[in-house]
């Protein structure tokens, strides 16, 4: 495990076309990040193979992952598809939970498939649930994976008439990261919910948060730069 994470996670956007640019950006204002941070960029599906390319020096991560094994499971991509391409998968973000009624059996199945193929699972888990969430997943499992902290109403971009969500007060993020280090004391836990430049330092001061999840942040190029920037002064 890492000492502090920084990891995007880029949800249903871009186009080849802006995939594209947005490298361009990057790669030409990447700031030199400390071995000990790790940085990841969880991508559409679609978008693997151009990032892949871009040999930018971050890792690679998907923002979900098939719970069932290669086979006639139209639609689904595997854990043995992607070993070998990505580091990481996203599972059981509250919009997968929401809009795609996944269940915490079904995340406990992506993560079993993540882990056999050396794929580490980041799972996000809500304030009112996380217990049962936690629980659902084979402790052995759960110890392998990273916990990503995320009230659904501190997600920036809201769909719908919710309009637009509110970063949680870091103080209620350190209530709720010392309660869940108490259930899985091996996994490091992030925060996600609107994080951006402005407001990042504000977690990354507090020890007890081992990184954060910027969203929509991470989509312009150059305020992911400033995010990665300010994430390497803090905690690099
Ligand atoms: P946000 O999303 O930074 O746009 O709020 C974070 C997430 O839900 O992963």
């Amino acid at each position: 495990m890492k000492s502090s994470y920084l990891i995007a996670n880029w949800k249903a956007n871009k186009t080849p076309a802006e995939v594209a640019a947005w490298i361009n950006t990057v790669a030409e204002s990447w700031p030199k990040t400390s071995p000990h941070l790790e940085i990841v960029i969880c991508v559409p599906f679609i978008h693997l193979d151009q990032i892949n390319k871009s040999h930018l020096p971050f890792k690679i991560g998907t923002q979900d992952i098939s719970p069932y094994p290669d086979g006639a499971y139209t639609g689904a991509i595997s854990a043995r598809m992607l070993e070998h391409q990505v580091h990481y998968a996203l599972v059981g973000h509250s919009e997968r939970r929401r809009y795609f009624h996944e269940t915490n059996a079904e995340i406990a199945l992506k993560v079993s498939q993540a882990i056999n193929y050396q794929i580490t699972p980041i799972v996000a888990v809500t304030p009112a649930n996380w217990r049962a969430q936690l629980n659902a997943l084979e402790a052995t499992e759960l110890s392998q994976c990273l916990i990503m902290y995320e009230p659904p109403e501190a997600i920036s971009q809201q769909t719908g008439p919710a309009g637009v969500g509110e970063a949680t007060p870091v103080d209620e993020v350190v209530v709720a990261i010392q309660a869940l280090k108490e259930v899985s004391p091996a996994s490091p836990v992030l925060y996600g919910g609107s994080v951006k430049s402005h407001n990042i330092d504000e977690y990354l001061n507090v020890p007890e948060i081992d990184g954060v999840v910027p969203g929509s942040a991470s989509l312009n190029a150059k305020e992911w730069l400033e995010i990665v920037t300010i994430f390497q002064k803090i905690r690099g």
